[in-house]
């Protein structure tokens, strides 16, 4: 039996590795859950898995949860930072699933592999803010971290049982979002709701605008760099609109190995907490026969500027990539307010990124301070 926490379970990535869970109970169980608001799917999730500890964001809202459990349900009941860190390092946890969505992963991911925690991680922004502190302390500590990131998942596929030594490209494959052949001209009008409607994949609603503007894929190249020690220059980005392809390796000798598969988060999810055994999900395979073709493209950076930030973060290195995800954060957030328009969306990042001073080889304190001031910058520039 594998002890899951699965911090972000009322999430897209978070409920998609309950039913995981629920449908294999004699190899999974649940000691630990949180959301950060959602209490009315907290709580049917509570009385199914009956986990021993569940958090939210605040105390009020854990109010709010224990009013909606029956009384002979016995779950402690946490709210905050001290709260998430409780349920990441749980001392009956084997695996901690983090499906929490932007910077508020980061800490209690830190410390989940400080309590020597395997660690099946979704939330990319963790590992760009703090990508080597993440990989140093995972190794002192002995803990793997298994990608659940579709293209990260695909790449780790591709490249287990092959030596380093021979890998020569990572071909980081992206649908282009909802806007791939949209004119640029209209690119202002875009609202919200557009954003949201991702033609391939159902996601929350910030990775969603992330994969509209092509930030997600910038994020996914600054993740696939730490998480297998590669340069950025290893890197290439392929537009594949049909998302059949979920990343592929090339090697010395020319050969090229893929990862295939239809798009949901189920296969890659399960691989990671079940790795390195595969679970029968009976999934189905793509429908080879009526594929009418497999394209790529080159991402259009002129239409997209949130790659080449992304790229150029990553180049920077130090706290530049922490300050890339803060005022990304902001940025898509505003945006989903309604408070800027779409195009504004890399202005605003570029700006904050012009400003900062980068800091080497940052200690934590370095990348909370900066991802402190970073938020501060871009939400003056919201403002304005
Ligand atoms: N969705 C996908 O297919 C997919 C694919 C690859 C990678 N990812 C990555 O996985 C992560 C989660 O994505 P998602 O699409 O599942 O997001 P989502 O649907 O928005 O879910 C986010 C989860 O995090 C919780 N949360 C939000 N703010 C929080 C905070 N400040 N502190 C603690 N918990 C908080 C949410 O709780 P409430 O529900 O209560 O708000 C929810 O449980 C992201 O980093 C994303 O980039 C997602």
């Amino acid at each position: 039996m594998k002890y899951l926490s699965i911090l972000g379970s009322t999430g897209s990535v978070g409920c998609n590795a309950l039913e995981i869970a629920g449908k294999f109970p004699e190899r999974f169980a649940v000691k630990a859950l949180s959301a950060a608001h959602n209490v009315e799917l907290l709580a049917g999730q509570i009385k199914k898995f009956r986990p021993e500890i569940a958090v939210v964001l605040n105390a009020s809202r854990a109010l709010e949860l224990k009013s909606r459990l029956p009384a002979g349900i016995s779950v402690e009941i946490m709210h905050g930072q001290d709260g998430y860190r409780a349920a990441a390092t749980h001392s009956s946890v084997d695996m901690v699933v983090v499906a929490i969505v932007g910077a508020a992963g980061l800490i209690p991911t830190l410390a989940a592999i400080e309590a020597g925690k395997d660690i099946a991680l979704a939330n990319k922004e963790t590992i760009v803010m703090a990508g080597e502190i993440v990989s140093k302390t995972a190794a002192q500590k002995n803990v793997k971290i298994l990608p659940i990131d579709s293209e990260h998942s695909a790449i780790f596929q591709c490249i287990v049982g092959h030596r380093k030594e021979d890998l020569d490209k990572i071909l980081l494959t992206a649908s282009g979002g909802p806007f791939l052949h949209k004119p640029e001209k209209e690119f202002s009008k875009i609202t919200p709701e557009d954003a949201l409607n991702h033609p391939i994949w159902r996601m929350g609603k910030k990775i969603s605008v992330d994969s509209a503007t092509l930030m997600n894929k910038g994020l996914e190249v600054i993740e696939a760099k730490s998480l297998f020690t590669v340069s950025q220059d290893m890197i290439k980005v392929l537009i594949h609109p049909q998302s059949v392809i979920h990343s592929m390796v090339s090697y010395r000798d020319g050969s090229v190995i893929a990862q295939l598969g239809i798009p949901d988060m189920k296969t890659a999810i399960a691989y990671a907490i079940s790795y390195p055994e595969r679970l029968p999900l009976e999934q189905p395979i793509p429908d080879f026969l009526n594929i009418e073709a497999l394209t790529f493209e080159q991402p259009d950076s002129g239409k997209f500027p949130c790659l080449d930030l992304a790229y150029n973060a990553c180049r920077a290195g130090g706290t530049m990539p922490v300050v890339l995800n803060a005022s990304n954060e902001v940025a898509v957030e505003s945006f989903l307010m309604q408070r800027i328009s779409f195009v504004k969306i890399p202005e605003i990042i570029s700006k904050t990124m012009d400003k900062h001073s980068v800091v080497v080889n940052p200690a934590l304190s370095d990348i909370i301070e900066t991802d402190r001031w970073a938020r501060e910058t871009a939400y003056k520039m919201v403002k304005l």
